[in-house]
């Protein structure tokens, strides 16, 4: 059965494109490749041609998920699940499959009317290695689990989030249940997962934007260090302060970028368990800052 093997790419719509030159760069060690149109940006993390594609746009918020498949069988096979499970599919052209940088692609929306894209066939450029944005002590960790991890802010029920995405493939439930002083009922999050990372994707709360934040995971514990001690010298409001997670026991903190949502860097994330667990707090520290806080959900 074919199902998602990782979160490939994103597109993300930022309202100041300069600004995310400076930060791709100097704040997350990534490195940016400006095409011939000046109103996009490449965000390079390993040898594909691009992890995230930057798009200038007032939204400030993920556009596009990107998820892969493993080839040609599986994306039929993808395509024709999809179908029979009356979820409405687009197959790109050649064309469209071309412009994103893959063999082919179809387009789809999830229960909450978030656009994805399934695709196989990434361009890998084994002739450009990855060149950071600013020093770093090692790479970004990719390979075996996707670029990262992502959580959105939920529009449907976690009931159809999960049936539409183990469709897909993936796995997982809810794994956080918080009870906070302030709210009345306990917060709420949902991870799935689709390979070595413990969470591909996840879900919380309802918010107006799409993304909550969006986690790269670095090879070394130093490089989660640098980029604190970057954020603190660079004035940008940390949210979340380094901490540990009890799911994916990530060592982590989260920064604001400057299209308003969180960024996660992180090291030492675990594999997922093959059973299900939940909790109602991280392991250490994520303190969350409270002044910088304001329009954030509890994220993880
Ligand atoms: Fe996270």
């Amino acid at each position: 059965m074919s199902a998602i093997t990782e979160l490939g790419y994103v597109t993300i719509g930022v309202s100041d494109i300069a600004a995310w030159d400076d930060f791709a760069r100097q704040i997350l060690g990534v490195e940016v490749v400006r095409p011939e149109d000046s109103s996009i940006r490449y965000l390079r993390m390993d040898y594909w041609h691009h992890r995230i594609k930057l798009v200038e746009d007032a939204s400030d918020d993920v556009l596009v998920t990107g998820l892969r498949v493993a080839g040609v069988l599986e994306f039929r096979d993808m395509a024709k699940r999809l179908g029979d499970a009356g979820v409405a599919v687009r197959i790109g052209s050649q064309a469209e499959a071309r412009a994103r940088q893959v063999l082919e692609v179809m387009f789809l929306e999830d229960p909450n009317g978030y656009a994805i894209e399934i695709f196989h066939g990434p361009l890998v450029q084994y002739n450009l290695p990855f060149l950071p944005g600013r020093r770093m002590h090692g790479g970004f960790k990719t390979v075996a689990g996707g670029f990262g991890h992502m959580m959105q802010n939920r529009r449907a029920s976690f009931d159809d989030i999960h049936a539409f995405y183990t469709l897909l493939g993936l796995r997982g439930g809810v794994e956080y249940i918080i009870p906070l002083p302030h709210l009345p009922e306990p917060v709420e999050l949902m991870f799935l997962h689709c390979n070595e990372r413990q969470h591909t994707l996840a879900f919380g709360g309802p918010a107006e934007k799409r993304v909550n934040h969006i986690m790269f995971e670095v090879e070394r514990i130093e490089d989660v260090g640098l980029a604190y001690d970057l954020v603190k010298q660079a004035g940008i409001p940390v949210i979340i302060e380094p901490g540990s997670h009890a799911n994916d026991q990530m060592y982590s903190f989260y920064l604001k970028n400057p299209s308003g949502f969180m960024s996660e860097i992180g090291w030492g994330g675990r594999q997922p368990t093959g059973q299900s667990e939940y909790y109602q707090g991280d392991a250490f520290g994520h303190a969350p800052v409270m002044s910088n806080m304001k329009g954030f959900m509890v994220p993880a």
